[in-house]
């Protein structure tokens, strides 16, 4: 007996044989043999998974101590993650596999705005706010205006569109970082488009900020000599009835860290100037101390496609 359940030799077995037992040579071959019971779609990414999994082991001929490694951080990065902290999300961040998902799955033919990660921040609904409102609650910061249209691809206007935006405040923190120390809801808002798909609303500058580097993510780049930073940038989602929704970042042209942002989120069609106004009337309309920044970004959506 071999101790199958149905008593009959390995060899026996329909596609046993020496051709078919694991091997160095074929070791990928076999592991996606073995998952032919599966749907097409799960096969298909396990088969790959394997293949590539396989190939680059043998390309590095890891060690058993490098493997003891990989697996105690694998462990760890796990028993970091809970409710409020995701340490693979971070890890898949850190390693570009975020961004090239989201890139893969929203491409935009270059017609509309490009897309960018989510990041971990969208935590809380934004509050929705009149046009003009200020975001900045705390009133810290260097005061900046942020307006834009949106528009179909075709360059008409999206009236009543949504833009929730959220974004870190001077320090380079979100509220949720900081709960007692900035109010709840700081720079956060949901705002609706006008009938001309114009919006406007005022903010501050926000500051480049670090990743979360405390944990095996951080030990990571630690030891490969990259730093957590991201650069500065707001949050957009925008949406509109009939149109797929945008998620996005506005980065700050001047930011520290626009060429090595620690999560590779940075597109260059979504860097924006913003440049300093020195303009009392404007500023006295928009309820800004003279002079302000100014942020403009028009965001361009598709429309969502036909139902089948
Ligand atoms: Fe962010």
């Amino acid at each position: 007996m071999d101790g199958s359940a149905d008593g009959r030799s390995a060899s026996s077995r329909a596609g046993d044989g020496p051709g078919t037992r694991f091997s160095e040579e074929r070791s990928a071959e076999v592991v996606a043999a073995s998952f032919a019971g599966a749907d097409d779609r799960l096969k298909r990414v396990l088969s790959s998974l394997v293949h590539h999994l396989h190939g680059f082991v043998k390309d590095v001929e890891l060690t058993e101590r490098e493997w003891e490694l990989a697996i105690d951080f694998l462990t760890r990065t796990g028993q970091r993650s809970d409710d409020r902290r995701q340490e693979f999300i971070l890890l898949s961040d850190v390693l570009g596999v975020s961004m090239l998902v989201e890139t893969i799955n929203h491409r935009t033919g270059g017609r509309s705005t490009e897309s960018t990660v989510l990041g971990p921040f969208h935590m809380v609904a934004s509050p929705p706010r009149a046009l003009g409102d200020t975001i900045a609650l705390d009133g810290r910061g260097t005061p900046c205006l942020v307006e834009g249209r949106v528009t179909g691809a075709d360059g008409r206007p999206v009236p009543g569109a949504r833009l929730d935006v959220w974004q870190a405040n001077a320090d380079g923190f979100y509220d949720v970082q900081q709960p007692g120390v900035q109010p709840e809801l700081n720079l956060r808002g949901l705002f609706t488009a006008d009938a001309d798909g114009r919006y406007w609303f005022r903010s501050i500058v926000p500051r480049y900020y670090p990743i979360p580097d405390d944990g095996p993510v951080g030990e990571l780049l630690a030891a490969t000599g990259r730093h957590p930073y991201r650069p500065a940038h707001l949050h957009f989602i925008v949406s509109a009835p009939g149109y797929r929704p945008v998620t996005t970042h506005v980065f700050v042209a001047d930011s520290q860290y626009l060429d090595s942002d620690a999560v590779f989120g940075v597109k260059d069609s979504l860097i924006r100037d913003v440049p300093e106004v020195d303009d009392p009337d404007r500023a006295a309309a928009a309820g800004l101390p003279n002079p302000f920044r100014c942020l403009t970004f028009d965001p361009v959506l598709l429309p969502e496609p036909a139902a089948d």
